[in-house]
């Protein structure tokens, strides 16, 4: 089959890709090529490339065509933020393609209701993002329901892999949270150490995306949570670091409002979106239908990247 990959050399795709190839498939990778994957590997040598800019195809009305024009027998979709976006392409592949595969986000989902969340439960989503992605999640499954196009949407969690850095113990992505951590330095995290955090290997992401496009059957029409078996607390996350850096936990929970005096408005800001989202998704419905086996847990996922970014920065001996 031919899959066409949307944004195929970032963080998923540099997974996904090499997956696809492995399995079989004749892919192509749509990009500026204006960076490239994650990680190497050789099944890049057998991928095709098409070099288009979404945004500048958009505005013209030309996106949708122009995938449509690559003849892909599938698509996986990685960078559709607007339900405009998804609609432009989605009216382009009618009756042209035999799945169509949207990567969304757990943050359909808002805060509350009963954990760990399933597919089912109603979309409250808050904030653009969220807001966004269920927008284009309702819009996907209506005209899968319609039969214009068979769909899937996955959810993944917070992305982590290798070469950058994952959301850590306060919630943010600033990198001296774990250098403290590693240093047994005093940190300060923001209350309540109850909330959750939802990762996700990028891996066990592509591995989820195979799996739906293997089991058409099973996935079309449907949404799917893809993260790890667990959630963490941000508690027990930092905890568990401080362990694995064999420091001990040296922390200090402050009101968020105390806390925030001392990191930046936008460390501050993405800490209050993961607090309040508090993910805790259920898996069970991707292992049940598409035999979806994530390799890491949480904390794993956090530490293979970790320890790669710590030996990264190490100078080399001369
Ligand atoms: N980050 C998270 O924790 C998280 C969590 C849940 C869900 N998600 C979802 O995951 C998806 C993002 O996946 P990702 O993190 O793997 O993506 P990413 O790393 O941001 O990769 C973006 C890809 O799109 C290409 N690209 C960017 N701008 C483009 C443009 N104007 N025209 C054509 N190609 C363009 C990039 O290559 P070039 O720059 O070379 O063009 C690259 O291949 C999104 O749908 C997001 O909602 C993310």
């Amino acid at each position: 089959m031919t899959v066409v990959v949307i944004g195929g050399t970032g963080h998923i795709g540099s997974f996904l890709v090499p997956r696809l190839v492995e399995a079989g498939h004749h892919v192509i990778c749509v990009s500026r090529r204006q960076r490239s994957p994650y990680v190497s590997h050789d099944a890049w040598k057998r991928v095709e490339h098409a070099v288009i800019d979404r945004g500048r195809a958009e505005s013209e009305g030309q996106f949708g065509r122009a995938i449509a024009a690559l003849v892909p027998d599938i698509v996986v979709d990685l960078t559709c933020y607007t339900v405009e976006s998804a609609t432009q392409l989605a009216e382009a592949l009618t009756g042209r393609v035999a799945h169509f595969l949207h990567c969304g986000t757990i943050w359909v989902h808002g805060p509350g209701g009963a954990v760990p969340t399933t597919e089912d439960e109603p979309r409250r989503p808050f904030g653009d993002y969220g807001r966004r992605k269920a927008a284009i999640e309702r819009y996907l499954i209506d005209v899968t329901k319609h039969g214009s196009l068979p769909g899937t949407v996955l959810h993944p969690g917070h992305l982590v892999g290798p070469g950058w850095m994952p959301i850590n113990p306060a919630g943010n992505f600033d990198v001296k949270v774990f250098d403290d951590l590693g240093s047994g330095r005093l940190v300060r995290l923001p209350q309540p150490g109850t909330a959750t955090l939802h990762h996700v290997h990028v891996d066990d992401v592509a591995q989820a995306f195979v799996q739906a496009i293997a089991h058409p059957e099973a996935s079309i029409g449907e949404s799917f949570h893809v993260v790890s078996p667990r959630a963490m607390t941000m508690s027990e996350y930092a905890d568990q670091m401080a362990d694995w850096f064999g420091t001990g936990p040296t922390l200090q929970w402050l009101p968020y409002a105390e806390w925030r005096a001392d990191v930046s408005e936008r460390d501050a800001a993405i800490t209050l979106d993961h607090i309040q989202h508090s993910s805790n998704c259920s898996i069970d419905k991707a292992r049940d239908r598409l035999a979806y086996v994530p390799r890491y847990s949480s904390l794993a996922a956090v530490q293979e990247s970790v320890t790669r970014w710590m030996r990264d920065r190490t100078p080399r001996p001369a």
